[in-house]
């Protein structure tokens, strides 16, 4: 079993002290830091761009994970790479057709790059099949993208042992959305290796204590 990887959703940190909040989860023992990039029109919310992506990579070394919940990601993968982030994640529904899919990959890959691919709870497990050797990592959602702080839907673990099964050794398979102490380990024994949380990070007392809750799974 590879090493769990938690990724903090700094949506849920306090922006006026963002600096700080960052830092505190680094310490805190999270290796990677998520950013969730909404647009208002793939979901109904609108959040952080790319100078905050820009602004947090002078401050912090910390891997920066991307994820675009947003159309026409071609247009963005650019501006984001620029800006320092170093896995750019874009959603399976926000493209038109395969060729649409495959374009957006080869974009994110030739900057450099790792390349992540999300489907949201109602999307179909095998449509992200065919581009499982192409990625580096799969994000499954477990709640419906746009807001942090929502109940983790169950169903939506059961399409990671159907990704593992698939997939390279190599592919990292994170899950995304009502993550805390309970829903990691069903996640974790299922064979997920990445976990994003928000709330379950940034509202609690104890960074330390609620990241390594879900990192010592067993
Ligand atoms: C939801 C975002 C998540 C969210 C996670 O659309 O992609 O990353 O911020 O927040 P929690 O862990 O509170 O569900
Ligand atoms: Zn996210």
């Amino acid at each position: 079993m590879n090493e769990i990887i938690v990724s903090p959703s700094i949506l849920s940190a306090d922006f006026m002290n963002l600096e700080q909040e960052i830092n505190s989860v680094k310490e805190a023992g999270a290796e990677w830091l998520h950013i969730d990039v909404m647009d208002g029109h793939f979901v109904p919310n609108i959040t952080i761009g790319v100078p905050v992506v820009k602004s947090i990579r002078q401050k912090t070394d910390m891997f920066l994970d991307t994820h675009l919940m947003i159309e026409n990601p071609e247009k963005y993968v650019e501006s984001f790479a620029k800006a320092g982030s170093d896995l750019i994640t874009f959603h399976l529904e926000a493209c038109k057709n395969e060729e649409h899919i495959r374009k957006v990959i080869r974009l994110i890959k030739s900057f450099g790059k790792k390349c992540g691919i999300s489907i949201k709870p109602k999307t179909d497990v095998k449509e992200i099949f065919p581009y499982l050797n192409e990625i580096d990592l799969v994000l499954i959602m477990t709640v419906e993208p746009g807001f942090s702080g929502q109940e983790f839907i169950h169903d939506c673990a059961l399409k990671i042992p159907q990704i593992s099964e698939k997939c390279k050794n190599n592919l990292i398979i994170q899950v995304d959305g009502g993550i805390n102490n309970i829903t990691s380990k069903i996640c974790i024994s299922l064979g997920a290796n990445s976990l994003v949380a928000g709330n379950y990070v940034y509202k609690s007392l104890d960074y330390s204590k609620s990241i390594n809750e879900i990192k010592n799974w067993r």
